[in-house]
């Protein structure tokens, strides 16, 4: 088993100036089912989150619809004051009405009250990495990047991110502000967004594949997988991480998980070293999906 430090994933520096280790934590799983509530084991929740900065887990992304609040009241609860280097991204531009239920919402106000309560669930003065979680098709694109663009001058926002955009909504966004991250579904065998990752390496943006273990899916053992993660002595979703962080040196990936065992798993992928042609033949198996 690799020596268990993020660090081993190298580093990015978001917008340029906030370097996080790229191996990071998706916060999502700190909920209840249907990602509302409460989680069923809260006191799991708290000591994953714990376990973080011992891992030395510095990017951790949240939402304030994951729960809704509850995985950013945990954050705030359990971490805060954060430790120095440690970015705590979060999300606004959907809105709950039950479990699995998510709506687009991006009218100003909404966006505007998300951050400002955002600000206080997390007890922190400005979002180092604010993320628009959806561009909403119903509100004018000026409405809701002009507003991001006021918030970012007036000091609440450092930087921002988008989320399930394509080129052409980059290059749009960016006529509004500097765009720093994009937060898109992408993994080993779902690969619809590399050209937008592609562009996103070319321009220095920081790509956080959401859903890097397919839900989990990727941490079943795989036959096709078996002889490379026997190599390694890595479980499948090592080494499916593994091969995120090779793709791209703007990739940052967040896998999700309320339990301490799945994280110290997850973080043991930063140390696993594919070689060329592991990486060559994964991607083939990969894109057969
Ligand atoms: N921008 C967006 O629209 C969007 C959408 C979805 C998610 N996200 C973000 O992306 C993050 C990652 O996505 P995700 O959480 O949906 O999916 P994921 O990271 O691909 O998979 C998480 C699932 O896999 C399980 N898991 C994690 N590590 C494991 C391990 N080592 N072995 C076995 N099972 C493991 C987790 O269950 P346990 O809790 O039981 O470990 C959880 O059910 C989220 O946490 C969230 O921050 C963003």
């Amino acid at each position: 088993m690799p020596e268990l430090d993020a660090a081993q994933s190298g580093t990015f520096a978001i917008g340029g100036d906030l370097e996080v280790n790229r191996l990071g934590f998706g916060a999502m799983r700190i909920t209840g089912k249907g990602i509302w509530g409460p989680p069923e084991d809260a006191a799991e929740a708290k000591r994953t989150l714990l376990r973080l900065p011992e891992l030395n887990v510095n990017f951790v992304d949240t939402a304030e619809s994951y729960g809704p609040y509850i995985s950013e009241e945990l954050i705030g609860e359990v971490l805060a004051p954060y430790g120095q280097g440690t970015i705590i991204a979060t999300k606004s531009g959907l809105t709950r009405t039950g479990p699995d239920q998510w709506h687009q919402l991006a009218r100003p106000e909404f966006l505007r009250q998300g951050v400002v309560t955002s600000l206080q669930r997390l007890k922190l003065e400005r979002l180092d990495l604010w993320q628009l979680h959806r561009i909403e098709s119903g509100t004018p694109l000026e409405d809701q990047f002009g507003v991001i663009a006021d918030m970012q001058k007036e000091g609440l926002i450092r930087h921002v991110g988008l989320s399930e955009v394509s080129v052409a909504d980059i290059e749009e966004a960016s006529r509004y502000f500097k765009v720093a991250t994009v937060q898109n579904h992408y993994n080993l065998t779902n690969r619809k967004s590399e050209t937008v990752l592609d562009y996103c390496e070319k321009n220095g943006i920081g790509f956080i594949p959401w859903f890097p273990l397919a839900g989990g899916e990727l941490a079943k053992s795989d036959k096709q997988f078996a002889d490379i993660a026997e190599k390694h002595d890595a479980s499948p979703s090592q080494i499916a991480l593994a091969w995120v962080l090779k793709r791209s040196p703007v990739m940052l990936p967040i896998p999700g998980t309320g339990k301490v065992k799945h994280l110290e798993e997850n973080v043991a992928a930063a140390g696993i070293a594919l070689s060329d042609e592991d990486f060559q033949t994964l991607d083939a198996i990969g894109r057969k999906g």
